[in-house]
């Protein structure tokens, strides 16, 4: 299979498969209502709910975005949920889905970013990622997307553990970002974090480079949520929880180091046809790669 493109049917039976397959763990962790896991960070009347309590939305108005957090922190697990995002024109809209190891964007910080980026009416999502360690970022990466994300909920999920962070998308992995357990690299790895999400506009940037403004007319824009589920090893300060590396944990163990094998014919699928920017190839910003970009993402 490698070294051609991988028909989009299979690949995403195969996305299926591995997750009717492979996750017992995940099924089982709890759906929870938002208000025993989440609080609202800023402009509490711009977030609503479904009547079931099922369905979360953001809105971005010329006034605010809106953005909520986890109450618990989180050293080490597996983090997904169901998104749908601002259809129509959404030119200058960020929905971000990250976590943090703090509530702000605070110098020494440690984050890991799922961001969409709005496009104009037709024009295609992008995603783009990005690793903070120590309050340094600079590690993006930009996909195109194999669907319309404003059609319907997909899944949007982050692997961590001291071996590897894995960006997946409906079970298809986007992004590996390994750990050679170096004592110079670059890979988050001891602050537990918060898991956020929020909607903003950033039209200064995100849009072809900010050229395409946000059409307030259009507003609100509406970011939904649902199907929230961790499976990961909750922080208790102070004690140092979270830090065997001999638990029984599925997330820490060896399988969970390295994708599978049909894990990784998704991801050389996506590296194939997907990805539009990677940090680890722009020799103009960095004509010193940063040491990470070494490191392989097959081992
Ligand atoms: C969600 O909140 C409940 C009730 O406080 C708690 O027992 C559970 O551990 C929390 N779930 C997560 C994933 O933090
Ligand atoms: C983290 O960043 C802070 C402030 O930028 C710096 O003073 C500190 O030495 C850094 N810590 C490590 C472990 O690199
Ligand atoms: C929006 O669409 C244009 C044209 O297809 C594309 O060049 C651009 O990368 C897309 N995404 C963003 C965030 O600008």
């Amino acid at each position: 299979m490698e070294g051609r493109a991988f028909p989009m049917p299979i690949l995403l039976y195969i996305a299926v498969f591995i997750a009717a397959s492979c996750s017992s763990s995940e099924a089982a962790a709890p759906t929870s209502s938002f208000d025993n896991n989440f609080s609202i960070m800023w402009s509490e009347n711009h977030f609503t709910t479904s009547a079931d309590k099922q369905i979360w939305y953001l809105s971005l108005d010329k006034d605010t975005g809106c953005g909520f957090q986890t109450k618990q922190k989180y050293r080490f697990g597996w983090f997904s949920m169901k998104i749908k995002l601002v259809g129509g024109d959404s030119a200058g809209v960020v929905t971000a889905y990250y976590m943090c190891s703090e509530n702000g964007a605070g110098p020494e910080r440690d984050e890991l970013d799922f961001e969409f980026l709005g496009n104009r009416t037709g024009q295609p999502y992008l995603i783009q990622t990005n690793v903070f360690k120590n309050g340094t970022g600079n590690r993006e990466m930009r996909h195109q997307l194999w669907f319309d994300p404003t059609e319907d909920y997909h899944s949007y999920s982050i692997l961590w553990n001291d071996h590897q962070i894995v960006f997946f998308v409906d079970k298809v992995p986007i992004r590996v970002y390994k750990n050679n357990g170096e004592a110079n690299n670059f890979f988050p790895n001891e602050k537990p974090m918060y898991l956020f999400s929020s909607i903003w506009n950033a039209d200064s940037w995100a849009t072809r480079g900010g050229l395409e403004k946000t059409d307030w007319t259009k507003a609100p824009f509406v970011s939904s949520y649902t199907d929230f589920s961790v499976d990961a090893c909750q922080w208790e300060d102070p004690f140092p929880a979270c830090v065997s590396t001999t638990t029984d944990n599925w997330w820490d163990q060896y399988n969970a180091w390295h994708l599978s094998d049909d894990q990784k014919k998704d991801y050389a699928w996506i590296q194939r046809n997907m990805v539009i920017y990677d940090y680890c190839t722009d020799y103009e910003r960095f004509p010193t790669l940063p040491v990470e970009c070494s490191l392989s993402p097959w081992d």
